[in-house]
C-alpha cells in the first residue's frame, strides 16, 4: 500500500480515503461515494482494528465478508481496498498510541476507555501508510469525527476531513454493521434512539431549552421499549462536547443504548 500510494503521488493523483471496519453497508457506501468526488485514488481500508476494541467487548465476533465488501466497493467505483493483518499493523514490538487529552473523557469514551486512543492510533497509521489529501468519515461516530478532526489539527496532518451525515433505515434506524446482531424484537426496541433523538429535536424547536428536561423525556421513552439498558443520553457542545445546560444554540445529542447484547449509538443536532 506505501508504494502503491508513493506512486500515485509520484505521477501527479491525490488519494481518498475511507477508513472502515468492513462488513460495508449504505453508510459506508456514502462515505465512499463522497470520496469518489475528492480523488483521482480512491482507498477503502478494512480492518478491524483490535486496539479500539476494550477487553469484554465485541473484537471476536464483529461480522466479517471481505468477498461481499469487495464486490460493494467495486460498485461505487473504489479502485484499492487495503485490507491488513492486524501482524502487520502492531507487530510483537509495538508501542506507539495517539491518545487526546479531554475530547475522549465524554460520551463513549466514558464506557470504552481506551476506544479513542485505538482509533486515533490506527487513523494516523492509516493515514501515513495512505497518505491521502482527503479522508472522509460519517456523522454516526460523532465522537470520533470531532477526535480526528482535532488530532489532524493538532498534528499537522495536511488531510481534509469530510463528515458525511448519518445514513438511516427507512424507519429512522441509524446504519450500523452491529444491527446484524439484534433479534427481530430487538430491531423494533433499537427504534427507541432515533425516535427519542426526534422526539427531542422537536421539543427543542418548540422552545425547550432545558438540557435536563430534553434528556429525562428521551430516557422516558427509551425505558418504555423492551431489552434497553441506556449506557448515556447527553446533550453537549458540538465542538468541545462538554454537557450544556441549557440549548441556546445548535447542540448534540448523543447516546448509546444497549438493545439486549447490543450496544448502538446515535445521535442528532438540536435546533432552538
Ligand atoms: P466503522 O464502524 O466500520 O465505520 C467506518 C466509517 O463509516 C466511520 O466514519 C463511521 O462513522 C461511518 N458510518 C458508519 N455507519 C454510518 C451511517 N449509518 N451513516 C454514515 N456514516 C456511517 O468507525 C470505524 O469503523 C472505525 O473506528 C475506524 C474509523 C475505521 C477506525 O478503526
Amino acid at each position: 500500500m506505501q508504494q502503491k500510494a508513493g506512486h500515485l503521488l509520484q505521477t501527479g493523483n491525490t488519494i481518498a480515503l475511507v477508513p472502515t471496519m468492513g462488513y460495508l453497508h449504505e453508510g459506508h457506501l456514502a462515505l465512499m461515494r463522497e470520496g469518489r468526488k475528492h480523488g483521482d485514488a480512491l482507498v477503502v481500508s478494512i480492518f478491524v482494528n483490535p486496539t479500539q476494541f476494550d477487553p469484554g467487548e465485541d473484537l471476536e465476533s464483529y461480522p466479517r465478508d471481505m468477498d461481499r465488501d469487495a464486490h460493494l466497493a467495486e460498485s461505487v467505483g473504489v479502485d484499492i481496498i487495503f485490507a491488513p493483518e492486524a501482524e502487520a499493523m502492531y507487530g510483537q514490538t509495538y508501542q506507539t498510541h495517539v491518545d487526546l487529552e479531554m475530547l475522549p473523557r465524554f460520551l463513549c469514551g466514558l464506557s470504552r476507555p481506551g476506544h479513542f486512543r485505538g482509533v486515533a492510533t490506527v487513523v494516523t497509521m492509516l493515514f501515513n501508510i495512505v497518505k491521502p489529501h482527503v479522508a472522509v468519515f460519517g456523522e454516526k461516530d460523532y465522537q470520533q469525527l470531532v477526535i480526528i478532526r482535532r488530532m489532524v489539527d493538532d498534528l499537522n496532518f495536511e488531510i481534509r476531513i469530510i463528515g458525511v451525515p448519518i445514513v438511516r433505515e427507512a424507519d429512522g434506524l441509524a446504519l450500523s454493521s452491529r444491527n446484524t446482531y439484534l433479534s427481530k424484537d430487538e430491531r423494533r426496541s433499537a427504534l427507541s434512539l432515533s425516535h427519542s433523538l426526534q422526539q427531542a429535536q422537536k421539543s427543542v424547536a418548540h422552545g425547550m431549552k432545558d438540557a435536563r428536561q430534553v434528556i429525562k423525556g428521551a430516557l422516558e421513552h427509551i425505558r418504555s421499549y423492551p431489552y434497553t439498558k441506556i449506557d448515556y443520553v447527553a446533550v453537549c457542545d458540538t465542538k468541545t462536547l462538554q454537557d450544556v445546560d441549557r440549548i441556546d444554540g445548535p447542540s448534540l445529542m448523543a447516546m448509546a443504548v444497549w438493545v439486549g447484547k447490543t450496544r448502538l449509538i446515535d445521535n442528532a443536532i438540536l435546533k432552538p
